[in-house]
């Protein structure tokens, strides 16, 4: 068959790719497979009404805030959502075991969804940190969980990874398809208000089938948990063997939860007039890291150096990528027509775009790195391609916000969007997460792991603050937010162009 062909087959392949893949896998992977699907729809299925929930006035059934408001909100929850999986990894490596903090996360997460389904402001903000919670303990884990379905030596492990990262997209294209029909649709509107129900909570149906979403993974791990292994570990039976020592790995988690906290509180701080100078610390750490590390004259620092030097390039990348649910969510309901043919959708379907993207680009992904081999760029260069796209992709907005002065603008701008987004989240997030564990010693692959974590979580917290300007009344204004940061991100591209010799010599040799 010839490359042109493979990839027109591309669409209706991929489904029946993830079953025919899963066939060669050991049985767990696909239970972790599906669980993970549904964790992420429940989570996609949440963020895609967040920031349209909260910025909805409130005699319409939103919360009534602004969106600089709803900008910050939207960052602080993702930020913490990625943070807590650092002291949520360590509660399961030192006390809780892979299997119960899942479980346990679970059960969190959808307690998380569900409070959300009640209305009012308490009930919101506890669901939002039980969410984040929940994923805390439960993401680190069943990714763990991948891992531990492969021996050492098992060649099968990256594909694994790869058929994993297909689940968490079909359950994140599913998601904002149906919490949206629940939440936006007139259709749905219009059948509570037959049935008598306020019309008005469609939100809280949309968060309430995030919750069942999850409890749908939950459901999965029970019952098909023995393929994880042999027989499932008991849910809170007889502890691991680290709790003979008791006392070092509790003092580890309470540091390890201090530090995370206060993190967490330094920046969130930051987002009060007057503290604004406290953004630089997040930002000028990991620069002042790479730096110190990087100059150091013995291997294993350098190396370090490198993964914060990636970890910079990374924050940038998502904290402009993950406007998604912020800014491009914003731009959907307010000025883009979502309709096709005349038939028109909820706004919040544009968020099912990428993770679309992701599972059609992926397959031509693993072709092309199969067949460039050993003449594949470095990693450092593919960073540096991810940034143009991502620099494209924001260009591409700078002339959809000048149309809005005429009206809505057509929906092919965010397909566009999010098709150059993609290309480079391909370039960049798998690339980034094998790169990091390969530069990481053995015995610190989980404190790595944390750190690609934390990227992503300063990353998130940097949408929510780049977001904070959207505006849908001044197209010029907009469109110059879009050039600005589309500036940061061709120069951040340029940078790592040039200090590629530089970053793998650091490398000392990983690709
Ligand atoms: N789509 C990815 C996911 O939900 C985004 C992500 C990348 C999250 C890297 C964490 C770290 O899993």
């Amino acid at each position: 068959m010839s490359g042109r062909e493979d990839l027109s087959a591309t669409a209706p392949a991929a489904g029946l790719l993830v079953w025919l893949g899963l066939a060669g896998h050991p049985r767990g992977l696909g239970t972790l497979f599906f669980a993970e699907m549904w964790e992420r729809f429940s989570y996609y299925g949440m963020r895609a009404l967040l920031v349209l929930f909260m910025v909805t006035p409130a005699a319409e059934g939103g919360l009534g805030m602004t969106a600089a408001e709803a900008a910050l909100v939207y960052g602080n929850y993702t930020m913490a959502v990625y943070l807590l999986s650092i002291p949520g990894g360590v509660a399961a490596d030192k006390f809780l075991g892979l299997w119960r903090s899942v479980i346990l996360g679970g059960g969190v997460i959808a307690a998380g969804h569900f409070t959300l389904a009640v209305a009012g402001v308490a009930a919101f903000y506890t669901g939002l940190a039980l969410v984040a919670i929940g994923t805390g303990l439960f993401k680190p884990g069943i990714s763990a969980l991948v891992g531990s379905l492969y021996g050492p030596g098992d060649n099968r492990r990256d594909a694994g990874f790869s058929l994993f990262y297909m689940g968490i997209n079909v359950g994140g294209f599913l998601a904002p398809l149906v919490t949206g029909f629940l939440a936006q649709s007139a259709t749905m509107k219009a059948w509570l208000a037959g049935q008598g129900l306020d019309p008005l909570a469609s939100w809280h149906w949309g968060f309430a089938a995030a919750g069942i979403g999850m409890l749908l993974g939950l459901a999965i791990l029970v019952v098909r948990g023995r393929d994880l292994r042999g027989s499932p570990p008991p849910l809170w039976g007889k502890a691991g063997e680290g709790d003979s020592r008791a006392l070092g790995p509790a003092l580890m988690l309470a540091a390890v939860m201090a530090g995370t906290l206060a993190l967490m509180g330094l920046i969130m701080v930051s987002d009060r007039a007057g503290f604004e100078p406290l953004r630089w610390v997040y930002v000028l750490l990991p620069a002042v890291l790479a730096l110190w590390l990087g100059f150091s004259k013995d291997e294993e620092p350098r190396r370090y150096g490198a993964m914060f030097v990636l970890l910079i390039g990374a924050i940038l990348f998502w904290g402009i990528f993950e406007q998604a649910g912020l800014t491009i969510a914003l731009f959907a309901e307010h000025l883009t027509r979502s309709e096709i043919a005349g038939w028109a959708f909820p706004s919040s379907w544009f968020q099912s775009l990428n993770p679309l993207f992701v599972i059609l680009l992926s397959p031509i992904f693993a072709a092309m790195w199969m067949k460039l081999g050993d003449r594949q760029p470095s990693s450092p260069v593919k960073f540096a391609i991810a940034l143009v796209f991502l620099a494209l992709s924001f260009l591409l907005m700078a002339p959809a916000a000048m149309l809005t002065a005429e009206g809505r603008i057509s929906p092919l701008w965010l397909v566009g969007l999010f098709l150059l987004q993609t290309t480079g989240e391909l370039f960049l997030s798998p690339v980034g997460l094998s790169t990091m564990t390969r530069l990481a010693p053995e015995r610190a692959v989980g404190l790595v792991l944390g750190i690609w974590f934390l990227g992503f979580a300063l990353g998130s917290k940097l949408a929510g603050v780049l977001g904070s300007n959207f505006t849908a009344t001044d197209p010029a204004a907009l469109a110059s937010s879009f050039v600005w940061q589309a500036g940061l991100a061709a120069a951040a591209a340029a940078a790592f162009f040039v200090l590629t010799p530089w970053i793998k010599g650091l490398m000392g040799g990983v690709r």
